[in-house]
């Protein structure tokens, strides 16, 4: 009896994107007794692997293998979820980068971006929001980049995917407040992750994973509306869109590219 009470009282947190970077890192962090993990990802080897190590600090953890496209796949494992333990946070974390390195992004970059980004988003999301209500209680976390606060020419489509999550999030914040369900947007400039271990510019301010996960979780604890880090580049971009519209097209059409996908992401037709 006393058992069953202990486990219905652990906090219970969804990450997707759990194997790798930023979302490890969050993982991780979460990591104590007191916590129930729901780990998705695609990587299995690697889910095993973050769900191993979290284990070992004392969290259960679930593991979710599938791509978060499969939306009637990841409604039914997410309200099955819901109504077994119930979700009280969720970190949407999971996402693709790409950009124009190469020449202009195939239609089917755009495509997979905007499904994984955009659409992935809106999947790990949507199915929860309707318990968090019916419960009055929850956190929903979306990972959008300071690259959604101006349309980047070196990545057009992940910029776009990260500028919509944002807006997405802002506006479910305002909506969500009267249930009690708190909504953080997360605005992170360069973190090093295997998503920028491919960029060959200068990725200024850039920090480690496990202190912009640090600042992330934090930032949640306290409810926090926006997480934007570094503070500098945030504000500069903010001054930045003050600009006149010639000004920021030229800098703009001066910014280095974002490598394109490899071959085996894209799909036949572009090849
Ligand atoms: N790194 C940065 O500088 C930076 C800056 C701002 C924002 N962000 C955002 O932070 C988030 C995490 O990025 P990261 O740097 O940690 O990148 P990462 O190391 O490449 O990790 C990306 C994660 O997304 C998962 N993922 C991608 N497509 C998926 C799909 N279709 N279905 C399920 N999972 C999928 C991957 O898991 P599997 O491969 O196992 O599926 C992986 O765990 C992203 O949303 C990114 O846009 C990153």
């Amino acid at each position: 009896m006393i058992k069953n009470k202990t486990i219905m009282n652990k906090q219970t947190i969804l990450i997707t994107g759990a194997t790798s970077g930023l979302g490890y890192e969050i993982a991780m962090q979460y990591a104590t007794p007191h916590v129930r993990l729901i780990l998705v990802g695609r990587n299995v080897y690697q889910l095993n692997k973050i769900a191993n190590l979290c284990n070992l600090r004392g969290a259960q953890t679930h593991l979710l293998a599938l791509d978060i496209r499969e939306k009637k796949a990841l409604t039914d494992h997410l309200t099955d979820f819901c109504n077994q333990y119930g979700i009280d946070i969720v970190v949407a974390c999971a996402g693709v980068s790409a950009g124009t390195l190469q020449g202009p992004e195939s239609p089917s970059q755009v495509q997979t971006i905007f499904d994984t980004n955009i659409n992935g988003v809106l999947n790990t999301i949507m199915p929860i929001i309707p318990h968090m209500i019916k419960r009055r209680k929850g956190n929903i976390v979306i990972i959008s980049s300071m690259a959604g606060l101006i349309g980047l020419s070196s990545a057009p489509s992940y910029s776009a995917s990260k500028a919509c999550i944002r807006v997405f999030g802002e506006a479910l914040r305002g909506y969500l407040k009267q249930y009690n369900v708190h909504t953080t947007v997360v605005i992170p400039g360069y973190i090093k992750t295997p998503m920028t271990e491919v960029n060959n510019f200068p990725m200024p301010f850039i920090i480690s994973a496990e202190k912009a996960a640090q600042k992330i979780i934090k930032g949640v604890s306290n409810n926090k509306g926006v997480i934007a880090f570094p503070t500098t580049i945030y504000l500069l971009l903010k001054c930045f869109n003050a600009l006149p519209n010639q000004l920021i097209d030229y800098i703009n059409s001066k910014i280095p590219g974002k490598p394109a996908f490899e071959n085996n992401e894209l799909k036949e037709d572009d090849q």
